[in-house]
């Protein structure tokens, strides 16, 4: 479906009216301002049937790894290359905000830090950056043994129940790795038990409620919500709001538990990073505590009403892509689950294991690499910039125009046939491998010694050809806590379990809104390991 400006060998009498419609824009604004880069045209229709991420990869071989998409009455500008994705996340960052992602997020996550505009921003990440101190993640460890072990629990009385006459289960694993997700986060931020993967109970619904509106949201493209009116007529807005509330509330109440429960040997404690010892080790003790009382209800409602969305969906599609990948690589799970067994004992798991856990680390990155979330990021220029000159097909750099709307498309960088070897492929070895070439054509290995002390390859060791959690001043908060929780889960179910795919894994398509999930469900037979 995809073109540049000056080819067109379809027949004109073939096309659709949407088609025709969106050429006549397209052809409107690609005369402008992004002066000679090589343009895609969309049709509209390319919206629908399969991810946009797809034919932003067919867009991206075709046109090179800067492109602007004219589509109806927008053009994007799709950037698919390490030195200007460093650019635009670090060098000049501040000259972007999150544009349309922003306009989609503000009415759930207020001034967040995703949709916060830049003043807010500053003030709430220095705020929250030190929530997240390698003692506090550390003291985590514990939440997400449990949580997982919760779900272990569940799996095992499923097959006890020998529901098939066998041993084993058949179970939508995406499901159960996202209430796991939802009673991390819970935990983790705000110390709320929503005990999702035993029990429903009404803010369970409204989290996956909001969940699934925002999703709605940013895959419609005409902002209907925001007509007057539409949150009382239209029924699914009507339901958006009052789950909003649902949350809402209970964020408040649980603002107002921290505040009156405030306590200064807690504050000591903390300022000691003394976690152990804490009843209560949550990020959002840490904002009220070291912040004191008077800190803004409203402002700390968004916040962490940012982290329940940002870190609930994100991990549970790294688990469950984990496990679609390994389920067709026996071979692979096999050499995860003796490294699993060598290294965990029946106790409690500590970050020392964890440590020694590189092969289920790599699986993780690797499942990032292949199926990065969101697999999109979103720009818009505040002013005018000049992008620097990149690779494949963008060797110059070109002028943006203040109010140019970017994706980022992690998904071509991190499959870009330029950078990765077999980048369709899933092998966690490839990360293991340290070249001593520093030079981006390739990626250069995860080599420790380049960077002490990091237990996972990052942005910074790929010369941001690999992005997982985005890069500069708005990488991810959550990035460690994201990825020692991945690596418990997985852990903890690979040590108990055998899991293979219901049925063939071309069943288990790829739909896309925020994350990339499945269609139906990842439907996996789980046995107990003998
Ligand atoms: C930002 C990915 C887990 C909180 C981001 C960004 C990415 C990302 C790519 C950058 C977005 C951009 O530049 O536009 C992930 C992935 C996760 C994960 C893949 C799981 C595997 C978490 C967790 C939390 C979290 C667990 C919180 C507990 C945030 C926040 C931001 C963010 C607050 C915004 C940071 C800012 O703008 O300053 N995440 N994330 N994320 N993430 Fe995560």
């Amino acid at each position: 479906r995809c073109q540049s400006s000056s080819v067109d060998d379809k027949p004109k009498s073939k096309r659709g009216l949407l088609d025709n419609a969106s050429n006549l824009l397209t052809n409107l604004l690609s005369g402008g301002s992004l002066g000679a880069m090589p343009v895609a045209e969309g049709a509209v229709t390319d919206l629908f049937g399969r991810p946009l991420f797809f034919s932003l990869y067919d867009w991206f071989l075709e046109h090179g790894s800067v492109y602007k998409l004219a589509f109806g009455p927008k053009a994007f500008v799709v950037v698919s290359d390490p030195i200007v994705a460093r650019h635009i996340l670090r060098e000049n960052a501040f000259c972007y905000d999150k544009g349309v992602l922003a306009e989609i997020l503000k009415p759930i996550m207020g001034k967040g830090l995703i949709p916060a505009d830049l003043d807010t921003w500053k003030q709430r990440r220095k705020v929250i950056t030190p929530g997240f101190h390698a003692l506090f993640i550390e003291a985590m460890v514990g939440v997400f043994t449990k949580c997982s072990e919760r779900t272990i629990f569940k799996l095992e009385e499923l097959i006890e129940r020998g529901e098939h006459g066998e041993k084993y289960t058949i179970v939508d694993l995406e499901a159960e790795f996202s209430n796991l997700a939802l009673d991390i986060i819970g935990l983790g931020v705000f110390n709320f038990d929503f005990d999702s993967v035993t029990k429903e109970s009404p803010v369970i619904k409204a989290v996956y409620g909001t969940l699934f509106e925002a999703e709605h949201r940013s895959t419609f493209y005409i902002p209907y919500w925001n007509l007057p009116l539409t949150r009382w007529i239209v029924p699914r807005q009507r339901k958006f709001h009052s789950d909003l509330k649902v949350i809402n509330d209970c964020l408040d109440s649980l603002i107002k538990n921290a505040k009156e429960t405030r306590q200064e040997a807690d504050v000591e404690k903390l300022q000691q990073r003394d976690y152990s010892s804490l009843k209560d080790a949550s990020l959002l003790r840490f904002l009220v505590d070291m912040r004191g009382a008077d800190v803004d209800d409203r402002q700390l409602r968004d916040d962490l009403m940012t982290m329940l969305i940002a870190g609930h969906e994100t991990t549970a599609a790294v688990l469950t892509w984990s496990v679609f990948l390994l389920a067709q690589n026996p071979s692979k799970m096999r050499k995860a689950q003796a490294e699993v067994d060598s290294v965990l004992s029946n106790e409690t798991i500590n970050v020392d294991q964890l440590k020694k856990l590189e092969y289920i680390r790599l699986i993780i990155v690797e499942a990032l690499r292949l199926y990065p979330q969101p697999p999109l990021l979103i720009r818009r220029a505040l002013r005018p910039d000049k992008l620097p000159g990149g690779y494949n097909g963008a060797k110059e750099g070109y002028e943006i125009p203040a109010g140019t709307d970017i994706f980022l498309s992690i998904y071509n960088l991190h499959r870009s046939p330029y950078f990765w070897d077999r980048p369709d492929e899933f092998e966690p070895e490839r990360f293991s491998v340290p070249k001593k070439d520093e030079s981006i054509e390739g990626w250069a290995g995860f080599d420790p010694d380049r960077s002490p002390g990091a237990m996972y390859p990052n942005e910074i060791l790929a010369d941001f050809a690999f992005l997982p959690f985005g890069g500069g001043p708005r990488k991810c908060v959550g990035d460690q806590f994201a990825l020692l929780e991945s690596t418990v889960a997985l852990a903890l179910l690979l040590q108990k379990f055998d899991v293979e795919l219901r049925g063939s894994p071309d069943e288990v398509e790829m739909v896309t809104g925020a994350t990339i999930h499945t269609k139906s469900g990842l439907w996996c037979r789980v046995r107990r390991r003998t």
